[in-house]
């Protein structure tokens, strides 16, 4: 199955991009993140009262957690315009200029996918994120000369999957810096009982408890099962979301009770019965299931490591006990002491 066909995966689908009836739009709808949305209002605050533009903000984790979400609520909580890129769309020094000189004041710029920017546009962003300044080289040879631009005061709002592959110097230029982490089932709860709300679509409570438990913490699988589960409301029954219609919907999708599909199942298992439990690399593991390393990193590993069933060592990934007993498969005992084997 490709990426873009799963149910369960944390990054949006060309379908859903243009979705954004149910973005929040102040900080006020954020749901959870209590620390981010905090920080981010203290940030906001300052910044109104000093009447300037707001310190560069980086939002970083995996995907589907808000963090282009958050880039548009600030953006409407100080009033500024937002302009929107990202990281592989801007391939030469020139593209990122032409973006620079066209901001005004107070602007935002919101790179998405920021690791991915180039080594030589990125000593272009550099000088424009701390002194605000654009140095433009004309002509070529020992006839070239360098004319410095001044820019107006800009934020610019990063986002990015993998913080681990942000140049440092980047890194170092985003004043401030949220990890946004998976969200508590609750809080999806109320995620997806207000986008039910928003799409007219009737869910009872228990549905929404359990559409919630199964979205492995991440908005956008919530929102995404609640719309899977209301087609399958309205094909099969009464279009009213019950906890039955929801049960049957997520069976049919093949999505057990802890959000896993498929797919996971498939890294669990190649883990346990190829490799016997690890430690197998990424590349390795990738291989027998045909998925790219990048992949397997940032959409489905990191809600694997969450729940505990997957350890990152040195040498590769290992399953661990709980994996196992999910996968309803033993756990190895070690013949000489009876002890389970230490992974
Ligand atoms: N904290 C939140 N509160 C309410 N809705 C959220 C929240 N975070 C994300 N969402 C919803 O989930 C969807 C995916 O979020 P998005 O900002 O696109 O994630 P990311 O950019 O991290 O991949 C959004 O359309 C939004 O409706
Ligand atoms: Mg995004």
């Amino acid at each position: 199955m490709s990426e873009d066909g799963r149910v369960v995966s944390g990054r949006p689908k060309q379908s859903e991009r243009d979705n954004i009836a149910l973005r929040p739009q102040r900080l006020a709808d954020i749901v959870g993140q209590d620390r981010v949305r905090e920080n981010l209002s203290i940030i906001i605050d300052a910044a109104a009262a000093r009447e300037e533009a707001i310190d560069h903000v980086l939002f970083y984790g995996p995907p589907g957690l808000g963090k282009t979400s958050l880039a548009y609520v600030i953006a409407n909580e100080v009033g500024a315009n937002i302009r929107v890129t990202a990281g592989p769309a801007i391939e030469r020094p020139g593209d990122l200029a032409a973006i620079l000189t066209h901001l005004k004041q107070g602007d935002i710029l919101f790179i998405d996918e920021v690791h991915r920017l180039g080594k030589a546009v990125e000593e272009i962003l550099y000088p424009a994120m701390e002194d605000f300044v654009l140095d433009i080289v004309i002509g070529k040879g020992p006839a070239a000369k360098t004319l410095r631009l001044n820019l107006p005061r800009f934020t610019v709002i990063g986002a990015t999957t993998r913080l681990a592959l942000l140049a440092s110097p980047l890194r170092d230029r985003f004043g401030a810096r949220f990890r946004l982490d998976f969200y508590e089932p609750p809080a999806i709860e109320s995620i997806v009982l207000r986008a039910a709300r928003l799409l007219n679509v009737e869910i009872q409570g228990d549905a929404a408890v359990e559409i919630a438990r199964r979205a492995r913490g991440t908005p956008r699988v919530g929102l995404r099962l609640l719309r899977r589960v209301r087609d399958y409301a309205e094909a099969r029954a009464d279009g009213v979301i019950t906890l039955a219609v929801t049960q049957e919907a997520l069976e049919l999708m093949e999505i057990d009770h802890l959000g896993l599909d498929d797919v996971d199942r498939r890294i669990l298992t190649t883990i346990i019965e190829k490799f016997g439990g690890g430690p197998v690399g990424l590349d390795t593991i990738g291989a027998a299931i045909s998925e790219d390393r990048a992949t397997i990193m940032d959409v489905y590993e990191p809600y694997l490591i969450q729940l505990g069933f997957i350890d990152r060592t040195p040498r590769g990934r290992t399953c661990t006990e709980h994996a196992y007993r999910h996968l309803g498969i033993d756990y190895p005992v070690d013949p000489d002491d009876g002890q389970q084997r230490l992974l």
